[in-house]
């Protein structure tokens, strides 16, 4: 029996960058793309170098380019530099000192702009205000903020002084923020009395405070006013921001960084386990988020650009903070829910602030079908030139919606596959390069060594699916789990000899194409044949009726596994036996009888982290009939859940 994962799905649609866009990209052909990209795996290091020396502003040169003693790198050893005087000192003396750095919009509508100028002043004193409270190089600082300005100070202060911060979504209990502090052995935590969510508060405050219960660690707490809500403020340990910087002033040189200090510590829980405190480093994460902007979104000065994950999630340090404002970019920052107070709040903002660049997650897309086309036509989406996708593979016929609805079909969709380890995106479409295929992240970019092996580490042929590996270190990898390199060693860099083991599987069509068809412990085993999940899915996607299917396995005597989906239907639609039926013979149809659906359970919602992933690990306890046993600390909506224990039918 063969343990290659099976690929049944076709896509033949094809759309090619325009003329017009290509002659104005950064990179204007497939062919360019073809030729930078062999030379930049023939000698990766050659390539990396010449990008550091002309997109990084470096205090010292560095010495080595790479020391690579597997599984630790070490990238521009020796070099010296700031990641926010780059983000930031660079930009002011030209005209892009008085640009818009961040343009700022809060949930009941308030507004703020931050010129780089601006920007820079607000960080400088913020450095300033973690110096007085003793904050030094290597201290970690815990970040747990609304989606404010403050929040992106707050990060780039830090960075200033060569503080490692490690942000906390603002989404999480105080129970998360508490394992958070042990893990990372926290001095400080910034936080927020409250920030605006569907028209409530979150009580950021008094999260903190319930986290810091018995804590003796933690010396100092300052907390920004948003929301005015009330608080407690403990004397001698918690200061309000806008009253320590009463006491800063606007200059602080920036800290002398070596390209390998750590940068942040970001915990991800993927979709099991223990968190992970994933660490990133200064030169090597910065190029790779700087590079990649600027080619993924083939970034002009004149953008906007918006990217609509929180500040607390990988996509929202790479593709809010540091790329974009190394490369001098405008940046929308929205706090708010995308469908508050009326579901076309987002795209009321895009027609406010003449959004030309969004980058979201299928999870918001599918959301967006299911709320109906009636949002976003009542606005003028014409500014738009460019839209992304990241977090999850995106079915074909959300990616057509997109490209319809929200692009006007001129818009290239950039589906861009990276993970919070990797820090930058790994395989992805060049917009004015790559012809796009619905449902595929296309091609690796400069300098990844991607590729889809078997068990023994082989290429696996065309079509057919294996597990999807990066075999050369690239600069903006992560370094290590904080504080356990053992488990770093044997997550990333054991399953297959030599190579970064992502934990997805995927395969290559005969052009080379990444299809990921879901991560690798999600694949079903249906009478021998393996099968990804994220073909099924988007199969039943595929049906006029669906807006978000989930499909996992549930044992079964005969098959080993049986397939159980798990369907919701778009608002106007309703569940009926006769649609059973039809979506189980769709999914035949489009696949082959091999993948019909056993089982369809109607559902209205699916369960979900807090980034917005499926968790398909809950599902399967459903559908084997079983309890809900597993660690649910990150589920979003446990309400979800309990209808779906009751869902039988
Ligand atoms: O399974 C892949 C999926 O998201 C995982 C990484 O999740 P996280 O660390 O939370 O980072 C999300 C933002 C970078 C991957 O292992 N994933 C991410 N992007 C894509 C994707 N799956 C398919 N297509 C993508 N474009």
């Amino acid at each position: 029996m063969s343990t290659n994962i099976e690929s049944h799905l076709v896509e033949n649609r094809i759309f090619k960058p325009s003329k017009e866009l290509s002659k104005k990209a950064h990179i204007t052909s497939l062919a360019e793309y073809m030729e930078l990209y062999r030379k930049s795996i023939i000698n990766p290091e050659k390539f990396w170098a010449k990008q550091a020396g002309e997109l990084l502003f470096w205090r010292k040169k560095w010495k080595t380019v790479l020391e690579w003693k597997e599984p630790f790198a070490k990238w521009f050893v020796g070099g010296k530099l700031n990641v926010s005087e780059n983000c930031l000192d660079r930009h002011l003396t030209g005209a892009t000192r008085n640009k818009a750095a961040l343009i700022w919009e809060g949930e009941p509508g308030d507004k703020v702009t931050l010129t780089y100028q601006q920007l820079h002043r607000e960080v400088c004193k913020f450095a300033n205000v973690l110096k007085r409270n003793h904050i030094k190089k290597g201290d970690r600082v815990i970040i747990y903020m609304p989606m404010c300005p403050e929040a992106a100070i707050a990060m780039l202060a830090c960075a200033r002084i060569g503080a490692i911060h490690s942000v906390v979504f603002g989404g999480f209990s105080s129970e998360s923020i508490k394992d958070r502090i042990k893990d990372c052995g926290a001095r400080m935590v910034i936080t927020a009395d409250g920030g605006y969510r569907r028209g409530a508060i979150v009580p950021l405050k008094k999260n903190v405070d319930d986290a810091l219960k018995d804590n003796e660690q933690i010396e100092r707490v300052i907390v920004f006013r948003r929301a005015n809500n009330e608080i407690h403020i403990k004397e001698g340990r918690d200061a309000w921001w806008h009253r320590e910087m009463e006491y800063v002033d606007g200059n602080c040189p920036p800290e002398l960084m070596d390209s390998e200090d750590p940068l942040y510590i970001l915990y991800t829980s993927g979709s099991t386990g223990k968190p992970k405190g994933i660490m990133h480093t200064s030169a090597g994460y910065l190029l790779g988020t700087a590079l990649t902007t600027k080619y993924v979104f083939d970034l002009k000065s004149e953008d906007i650009y918006w990217c609509t994950a929180d500040i607390g999630w990988v996509t929202g340090h790479s593709y809010t903070v540091y790329g974009p404002l190394c490369n001098g970019a405008t940046v929308l920052i929205y706090e708010g829910a995308p469908n508050w107070p009326e579901p076309d709040r987002l795209w009321e903002l895009i027609e406010e602030y003449g959004v030309t660049l969004l980058y979201t997650a299928p999870t918001a897309i599918r959301a967006f079908i299911r709320w109906g086309d009636e949002y976003p036509n009542q606005h003028d989406l014409s500014s738009l030139r460019l839209l992304g996708t990241v977090g999850e593979p995106i079915n074909p016929e959300a990616w057509m919606w997109y490209h319809t609805v929200i692009g006007g079909g001129r818009c290239p969709i950039v589906d861009t596959w990276w993970q919070t380890e990797t820090g930058a995106i790994m395989i992805t479409p060049l917009p004015g390069a790559t012809p796009l295929k619905p449902g595929s992240a296309t091609l690796p970019f400069f300098g990844i060594d991607a590729a889809v092996v078997d068990d023994q580490g082989e290429e696996v042929p065309p079509n057919v699916g294996g597990k999807l590996v990066v075999r050369k270190p690239w600069p903006s990898m992560l370094r290590t789990i904080w504080g356990d390199k053992q488990r770093y060693k044997k997550q990333y860099w054991s399953e297959v000899k030599g190579c970064y083991f992502t934990g997805d599987g995927a395969r290559r069509d005969k052009d080379g194409y990444f299809w990921i068809v879901g991560r690798i412990d999600d694949v079903l085993n249906v009478a021998g044949h393996r099968l990804g999940t994220s073909e099924i899915e988007s199969a039943l996607v595929s049906h006029p009726c669906v807006a978000e299917a989930a499909v996992v396995g549930r044992p079964d005597e005969i098959k080993g596994q049986a397939v159980v989906a798990f369907v919701t239907l778009k608002e106007k639609e309703h569940p009926t036996p006769e649609l059973r039926e039809k979506l189980r013979q769709h999914v035949a149809t489009a696949i082959g009888a091999i993948a019909k659906p056993d089982d369809i359970r109607f559902a209205e919602g699916l369960p979900k982290t807090r980034s917005g992933k499926i968790m398909r690990r809950l599902l399967k306890e459903i559908a084997g009939g079983g309890q809900v046993t597993g660690d649910t600390t990150t589920l979003e909506d446990f309400n979800v859940l309990a209808k779906l224990k009751g869902v039988h039918d």
